[in-house]
């Protein structure tokens, strides 16, 4: 098997890369969509949360178990608008202050998420999302830094074990634990070399791996099938605590061949501020909470599903699928885990509700 070691601009893990950092690219002012300003007032999940409570909308939940409550209440917040975001803490079984946050996507802070002021209604918030980032959309290329909170903590080796964290099993008849519903996987085309960010179902399969579904078309699995084409190991980054900005342009259908994160900077005026992952090479954002890095074996498959999915049913059964042989965990100190699992519709980014 050919070694894929090899980093998004395509020098081998462990070397010196020649080439020079790009320039930091000039903040501009985002465009203005009718008379509206948006302005992303936050770089991370963090900032996200502070800005959150500045609109009273941020629950704490102490000991509700991983097992079936987080799960529960996750479901029973998500058929309000005006319920908050919730963050589980002190789940029991789990280290101390490593939290879920659930149902991000409602409110006001839906509106604070975009960029908009809180008092457009959802058809208005839609409309000015349209106009003042897809009706053209801007790019603004990755910033590398040296380092950033995400290395807080480097797990590697031995140490390595993904179930520490307190992934909650959303639905009675999950297969399992899934780890990743409001994360992405960071991949790149081998031939073509650019960064995508998808987002596809993560669920843990041992200390060590976690398997993941990508339907056919994605751009995700075009990268997966490419390295499995050529019998290369796919070097891979999950991030499972992004930034909610960054996580909903990974899960819109973007144009094939440009990066979500060019896309996300080009939304903030500003380009997102990544270091490389210590494995692969991958560009991860500095500021993320959580970061599963490893490779993806072309052969190897391990029984993935059953998830409750979107359409409120079990829509797939038990199946083979590939897995990310994890080599490195990063996260920050107090990791804050991003979960958006699909509930009974209306879910989380489909409400219906007019108001
Ligand atoms: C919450 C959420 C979960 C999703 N889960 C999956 C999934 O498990 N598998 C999948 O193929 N697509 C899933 N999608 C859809 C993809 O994220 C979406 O089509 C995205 O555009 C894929 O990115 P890509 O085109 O860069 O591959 C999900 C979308 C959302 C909003």
């Amino acid at each position: 098997m050919k070694d894929a070691m090899s980093n998004p601009i395509g020098t081998p893990v462990g070397t010196e890369d020649p080439r020079p950092v790009p320039p930091s690219p000039v903040a501009a002012d985002p465009e203005p969509a009718d008379g509206l300003h948006p302005r992303i007032l936050y770089n991370d999940l963090r900032e996200w949360i502070a800005e959150t409570e500045k609109l009273g909308e941020v629950r704490v939940v102490s000991g509700a178990s991983w097992q079936e409550e987080i799960g529960m209440a996750a479901e029973l917040a998500l058929h309000s608008d005006a319920a908050p975001c919730l963050i589980f803490d002190e789940v029991p079984g789990c280290p101390k202050r490593f939290r879920v946050l659930t149902n991000f996507f409602g409110g006001k802070r839906k509106n604070m998420t975009l960029g908009f002021p809180t008092h457009l209604n959802k058809l208005e918030l839609s409309e000015a999302f349209l106009d003042a980032y897809l009706k053209d959309l801007k790019k603004i290329p990755v910033r590398e830094v040296a380092t950033g909170p995400i290395f807080e903590n480097v797990v590697t080796g031995d140490d390595v074990d993904v179930t520490k964290f307190p992934t909650p099993h959303w639905h009675e008849r999950d297969g399992g634990r899934y780890i990743g519903t409001g994360c992405f996987n960071i991949t790149m085309d081998p031939e073509e070399k650019w960064v995508n960010l998808g987002t596809y179902r993560v669920m843990i399969q041992d200390k060590k791996t976690v398997g993941f579904y990508i339907s056919p078309g994605k751009h995700g699995r075009i990268h997966r099938d490419k390295y499995q084409a050529r019998n290369e190991l796919m070097p891979t980054a999950i991030v499972i605590g992004g930034d909610p900005l960054t996580f909903l342009m990974a899960c819109s259908e973007t144009p094939y061949g440009i990066s979500e994160y060019d896309l996300v900077g080009g939304i903030r005026g500003k380009g997102v501020e990544v270091v490389r992952g210590k494995v692969t090479g991958l560009p991860i954002p500095a500021n993320a909470e959580i970061v599963l890095e490893g490779f993806v074996d072309p052969v190897k498959r391990m029984p993935e599903g059953p998830f409750g999915e979107w359409t409120g049913y079990y829509a797939s059964d038990v199946r083979d699928e590939p897995v990310l042989d994890i080599k490195a965990i990063y996260h920050r100190n107090d990791p804050i885990m991003l979960g958006c699992p699909p509930l009974r519709p209306p879910d989380e980014l489909a409400r219906y509700r007019k108001n």
